[in-house]
């Protein structure tokens, strides 16, 4: 099984999908470790009444990007930690730390990427006036919410959303993408090659669940 840490910054609704989903016998990877760049994050405590050693490395204490993300490394490397996943962890990450990561590191997006990178994504798809929306799994690479595409799901845009009303009906959907994607990539369906994803023969199997 992979070594996988998860990232977070808030409530950590993804991570404990992914915490969940990982107890499951035949799951390709073990979330050994939840790291949080904000002390006051709620998903802290729901690792560990997961049971999974939850740590805030607070970036606040450091006086650069540099800095916080030696400790980030430190705190990986201690673990044995193979794949990072990121789960509304919402601290850009230095070039330098994401290409030491680069092909071990995913991020999962509230938007069908390429559309609406960055932050508020369901108010800005409701400004644009598209029918659908969703999630998209994607491997990390130093350009902010441009890594390749390894899963999406979508959801319709519906008269009378709001963006909560629109981002409940979106999380449902992250929540079954994000472990089904997770194991596809520990699993070795999916691998980043060249700037692209190569799906595996394995991938065939596991297609049918994302
Ligand atoms: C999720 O919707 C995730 O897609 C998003 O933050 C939320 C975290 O919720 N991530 C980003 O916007 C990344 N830029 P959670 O803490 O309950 O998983």
């Amino acid at each position: 099984k992979k070594r996988v840490a998860i990232l977070i910054s808030g409530r950590g609704s993804n991570m404990v999908s992914l915490i969940e989903a990982a107890r499951a016998p035949d799951y390709p990877a073990e979330i050994v470790l939840v790291l949080s760049n904000r002390p006051d994050a709620a998903g802290l405590d729901r690792a560990r009444a997961a049971g999974i050693p939850a740590r805030a490395i607070d970036h606040k204490a450091f006086p650069d990007r540099a800095g916080f993300d030696a400790a980030l490394q430190a705190e990986l490397e201690g673990a044995g930690i193979e794949l990072i996943v990121l789960a509304g962890f919402m601290r850009i990450l230095t070039d330098a730390f994401v290409e030491a990561w680069a092909g071990r590191m995913i991020n999962i997006h509230p938007s069908l990427l390429p559309l609406f990178k960055g932050t508020h994504t369901h108010e800005r798809a409701l400004e644009a006036g598209v029918r659908l929306h969703g999630c998209t799994v994607h491997y990390v690479v130093p350009e902010l919410d441009a890594g390749p595409i390894v899963a999406q799901a979508a959801v319709p845009v519906l008269p009378g959303d709001d963006a909560d009303t629109l981002s409940a009906r979106v999380i449902v959907q992250e929540h079954r993408l994000y472990p089904a994607a997770l194991a596809l990539i520990a699993g070795g369906g999916a691998v980043l090659e060249g700037g692209r994803v190569r799906f595996t023969a394995q991938a065939r199997d596991a297609g049918a669940a994302i």
